[in-house]
């Protein structure tokens, strides 16, 4: 009987005084090494291990005196669109009329391998073609986003500005040129904002995401996909944090994210632009909008010339 009590009384004691050595304990590692957490949860959850297929000459981003050049435009396009990436060669990407600005078109991988003998040939007569080995596809178009951080890091980082833009907008170079030579700062994360909208949990819609690749309920800001920029200062921010960034396949939805983390605030600038696909087709007034709008998006194969030659007159 005085045994077990004994080994009972033993029993609660140890208990009791692990329990106060493993408090102590809890509260010393709190103390002391107060960032064990911290640097331990940043760890790689996104690695970017692709390599570029076809990639410009590193000349691309100096101009002529060797000195850096004003803005970057990285287009986003499919590897079949030969059409529209000639198109916009034409128009508001025309290296003789813009000097100071450069425009390459991203893109992935063509599942078909004629599609990529041809890209490479038209990368050789036009050096504007950035591609990586991941398959091109919807889904994959934060991979093209995040390629396009990369390659501004490792090969243009001297560019004051770089755009990221879409294959269906005209782009109203005149006016965006006189805009972007008088901004003079750092941290910009600009374009048309979309402030904290709601996730959509609608299964039949195209842009539904389930809780488990993004759980919370509302996104954080962020700059419409249709054309943003940024400032020199955060390329490789942008890219190294996107190592650290769950996946999401909305590209404009993840660079917002990478923004709130590096506590970087998204620029309104919601003036300039327009997503009417009845106006791209009238464009009459045409006098009246180009002063005040920079992007005319969704644009029909057809009207892009027309707006841009209305751009440029
Ligand atoms: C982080 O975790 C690893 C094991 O995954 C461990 O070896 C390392 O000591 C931890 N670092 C810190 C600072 O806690
Ligand atoms: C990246 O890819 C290479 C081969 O392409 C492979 O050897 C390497 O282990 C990969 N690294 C990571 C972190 O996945
Ligand atoms: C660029 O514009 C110049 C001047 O209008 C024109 O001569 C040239 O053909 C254009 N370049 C392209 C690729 O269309
Ligand atoms: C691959 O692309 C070529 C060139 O556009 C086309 O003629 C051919 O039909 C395509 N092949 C397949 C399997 O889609
Ligand atoms: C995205 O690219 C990766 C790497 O090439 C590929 O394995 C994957 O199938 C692609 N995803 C889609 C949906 O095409
Ligand atoms: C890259 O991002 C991680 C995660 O935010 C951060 O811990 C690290 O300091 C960053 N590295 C550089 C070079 O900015």
């Amino acid at each position: 009987m005085l045994s077990r009590a004994i080994l009972k009384i033993y029993v609660i004691s140890l208990i009791f005084v692990s329990s106060i050595g493993f408090y102590l304990n809890f509260k010393w590692t709190k103390q002391f090494h107060p960032k064990s957490k911290l640097i331990n949860s940043s760890k790689i959850i996104n690695p970017h291990n692709f390599s570029f297929i076809l990639n410009p000459a590193n000349s691309l981003c100096q101009n002529q005196k060797g000195t850096d050049i004003l803005l970057i435009c990285l287009v986003e396009v499919t590897p079949c669109g030969f059409f529209e990436r000639q198109q916009i060669r034409e128009t508001w990407a025309n290296k003789s009329l813009f000097k100071n600005i450069r425009t390459v078109f991203l893109v992935g991988l063509s599942n078909n391998v004629s599609i990529n003998q041809l890209l490479a040939e038209e990368s050789q007569t036009y050096e504007d073609i950035v591609q990586e080995d991941f398959i091109d596809s919807y889904e994959n178009l934060t991979l093209k986003t995040i390629m396009g951080l990369k390659w501004l890091t490792e090969y243009c980082s001297n560019a004051k500005f770089a755009l990221k833009t879409d294959d269906d907008v005209v782009v109203n170079m005149p006016v965006l040129e006189r805009y972007i030579e008088k901004l003079e700062c750092d941290k910009v994360y600009m374009g048309y904002t979309e402030v904290r909208p709601r996730v959509n949990r609608k299964k039949e819609s195209k842009f539904y995401i389930s809780e488990k690749e993004y759980e919370k309920k509302f996104y954080d800001s962020y700059q419409f996909g249709v054309g943003y920029f940024l400032s020199k200062d955060l390329y490789s921010k942008f890219y190294n944090e996107s190592l650290y960034t769950k996946y999401l396949k909305f590209e404009d939805v993840y660079v917002g994210m990478l923004a709130k983390k590096l506590n970087v605030k998204p620029k309104k600038k919601n003036r300039f632009y327009s997503f009417n696909r009845k106006k791209s087709e009238k464009m009459t007034q045409c006098l009246k909008e180009k002063n005040d709008q920079i992007f005319l998006a969704y644009v029909y194969k057809d009207s892009f010339r027309k707006i841009w030659n209305c751009f440029f007159s």
